[in-house]
């Protein structure tokens, strides 16, 4: 059977190297002519933090563009938005009545949130909405509405994944076997250090910027902090950020020959150099299409009604199978 590989992609903010590194490349090199593949902005699931219009809509463009650009090609995979799909609405609510409080109660976002409140003796809902609590629901209707055999998926959404699968078991057990349980790819939880060494976050503040000019990624990489080691003086490459940011561009020979340069004393200056270089010499095409897509105007509007237009009528299928299954349908 044909593996039919699908991803969300939330969006929030605007990508950098982190997310390039962790989650645009690897989802991209599952797409094989073999396969299909759907990708989705899941914009409905940003609603849950983000009460910003202005910033939402930001979002989806700028994460819909540094995908594109990254060579995500709508021709060769399904690319359409979350909020164009409304079938997906109607199945949650469906799932909603398939999907145990109790199960639900053990989300790990949920219960971090009760937990932190509980200790602060604060109320243990409080800043809970039901958007936090039933989100594994909605990406569970994500999943389900095109039948994905194959969800790739960062570490922290295996147990989304788990619930997805129980969820469509509990409906298939009770009406029929109409729902395919998903399974996840776990991809490797990759932890690239921003520029202050520490994991590379928005929140704090130590992003390495993806689409931004190459003065901004020139700027952010000089302000990485290394020891005071003069050139010359020998220096240790493990623990190092700039060599683990320079080992995820650079080949098996580029990273040798790297490894030697710091025995031998390469300065901090040409370490910045050579990473700037190898860094740019990646994404400046990426950014030069995201700068040359930013400009065309209804580009995005039009590739998102075509998204929905080929997936849509599939959802519709589905949701017509569901209706009739549980009993909602034409009266005999
Ligand atoms: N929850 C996912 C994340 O934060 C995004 C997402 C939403 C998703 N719906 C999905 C991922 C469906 C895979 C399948 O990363």
């Amino acid at each position: 059977m044909r593996k039919r590989i699908l991803t969300g992609i939330t969006t929030t903010g605007t990508p950098h190297i982190g997310n390039y590194l962790g989650a645009i490349k690897p989802a991209l090199e599952l797409v094989a002519p073999d396969n299909d593949s759907y990708f989705f902005l899941a914009d409905y699931h940003a609603l849950i933090k983000q009460t910003n219009p202005t910033e939402i809509e930001a979002s989806v463009k700028n994460v819909a563009l540094a995908w594109l650009s990254s060579g995500l090609d709508p021709s060769k995979s399904h690319f359409y938005r979350q909020s164009d799909i409304p079938e997906v609405h109607e199945l949650t609510w469906i799932l909603n009545c398939s999907a145990a409080k109790g199960l639900l109660n053990r989300a790990h976002a949920y219960k971090a949130i009760v937990a932190e409140n509980t200790q602060s003796g604060s109320d243990e809902d409080k800043a809970v909405n039901m958007g936090l609590f039933s989100y594994p629901v909605l990406m569970a209707a994500d999943i389900l509405i095109f039948s994905a055999t194959h969800v790739p998926v960062g570490p922290d959404q295996a147990q989304h994944m788990e619930m997805a699968r129980d969820i469509a078991g509990k409906f298939n057990h009770a009406y029929s076997n109409i729902l395919t349980l998903p399974e996840a790819i776990i991809q490797n939880d990759i932890s690239v250090p921003g520029n202050d060494g520490r994991k590379m976050s928005k929140s704090y503040n130590n992003i390495i910027p993806f689409l931004s000019t190459e003065k901004a990624l020139q700027k952010s990489i000089a302000k990485i902090i290394t020891n005071s080691l003069e050139p010359g003086q020998p220096k240790d490459h493990a623990a190092c950020t700039l060599f683990q940011l320079y080992s995820f561009f650079a080949t098996d020979d580029q990273i040798e020959a790297m490894k030697q340069a710091y025995k031998e004393g390469i300065s901090w200056g040409d370490v910045k150099k050579d990473l700037f270089n190898i860094i740019n010499n990646e994404i400046l095409p990426i950014r030069e299409k995201y700068f040359e897509l930013k400009e065309q105007k209804d580009f995005l509007n039009d590739l998102f009604s075509d998204g929905a237009h080929k997936v849509r009528p599939q959802a519709q299928e589905l949701i017509g199978k569901l209706r009739e299954a549980v009993g909602i349908s034409n009266i005999v």
